[in-house]
């Protein structure tokens, strides 16, 4: 039987998608320096530009390089990994070998994996823009993936995000859908991408996410790996917020806490907290953002 209490690492990335071999590169390494037991890594999406070039793919590979064959990966597809007529890259079903077990038709794309003391989830997302087919699908499926079999910590990553970072950007559509659904099942922790640069903050029950903050409920992260930038609103649901930064995600559960942090590809902290599990009152968040000033 495996231990419960044993840690568990990962390391979370946003969008590496542009200039992979010279400005994400450094990026993976610089993780993989920082947390070298790390368990898994997570890729939120647009991890290359063009769908279906081999030559991109090959930066991505090259990148990692020994990384990639040293530690396992799961990925969620972002709106880059589709072509014209949501056709889905002809690269990557054969090139990665994940999970076979979400609704039949999004093989590999929308699928569970369940650690010890951590159930971690990819929607695609772009079929949930895209299709209302299979936004039905994934509603149903995430409902029943959630119920059944539950483990103490949950995060889902995809690769639109609910609340987003970038001025006059809005996914009401999958706010509308699936936050409910995160609510009910007190998810912890949504790991997304798309939108080029980072927010994290707590929000509970509010349609907008405008103006208020809640330390009870999911926590919700836009990150950017790469080095393609947009801006970043001053919308008050971020607790903590960057521009122009390549960034990357260390999360480690040991028993009841959540420990994340958020480094720079330089390898600075910018931004951390810890979650305290409690299942009666909600997870209790404590930040410990650095003494480091917002790159804004
Ligand atoms: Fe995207």
């Amino acid at each position: 039987m495996p231990d419960p209490t044993k840690k568990l690492s990962f390391v979370y990335f946003g969008d590496a998608q542009n200039d992979i071999k010279s400005m994400w590169s450094r990026v993976i390494r610089e993780a993989y320096k920082t947390v070298p037991q790390v368990d898994f890594m997570l890729h939120a999406g647009d991890l290359i530009n063009r769908h279906d070039r081999d030559l991109e793919w090959g930066e991505w590979f090259y990148a990692g390089n020994y990384i990639h064959s040293t530690v396992p990966s799961m990925m969620t597809p972002g709106n880059h990994e589709y072509g014209t007529g949501v056709v889905l890259s002809p690269q990557w079903r054969p090139q990665f070998n994940l999970p076979l077990n979400g609704p039949k038709g999004l093989e590999e794309t929308c699928y569970v994996i369940n650690y010890t003391n951590l159930k971690v989830i990819s929607l695609d997302a772009e079929q949930i823009d895209e299709s209302p087919h299979y936004l039905e699908k994934q509603k149903r499926w995430l409902d029943s993936a959630l119920t059944s079999d539950p483990r103490k910590w949950t995060a889902i990553t995809f690769h639109y995000p609910v609340f987003s970072t970038k001025p006059n950007r809005d996914n009401e559509n999958l706010r509308k859908h699936f936050k409910p659904i995160f609510d009910q099942h007190k998810v912890d922790i949504i790991l997304q991408g798309h939108d080029h640069a980072y927010g994290r903050g707590m929000v509970k029950n509010v349609p907008t996410g405008k103006n208020v903050k809640d330390a009870s409920g999911t926590v919700y992260v836009v990150s950017v790996s790469g080095p393609k930038m947009y801006d970043v609103s001053a919308d008050a649901w971020m607790q903590r917020r960057a521009r122009n930064t390549q960034l990357f995600q260390i999360i480690t559960i040991e028993d009841n806490t959540l420990k994340y942090q958020a480094f720079t590809a330089h390898g600075e902290l910018y931004d951390a907290f810890d979650l305290i599990k409690s299942e009666k009152r909600g997870n209790k968040l404590v930040n410990k953002v650095p003494a480091v000033r917002e790159r804004l």
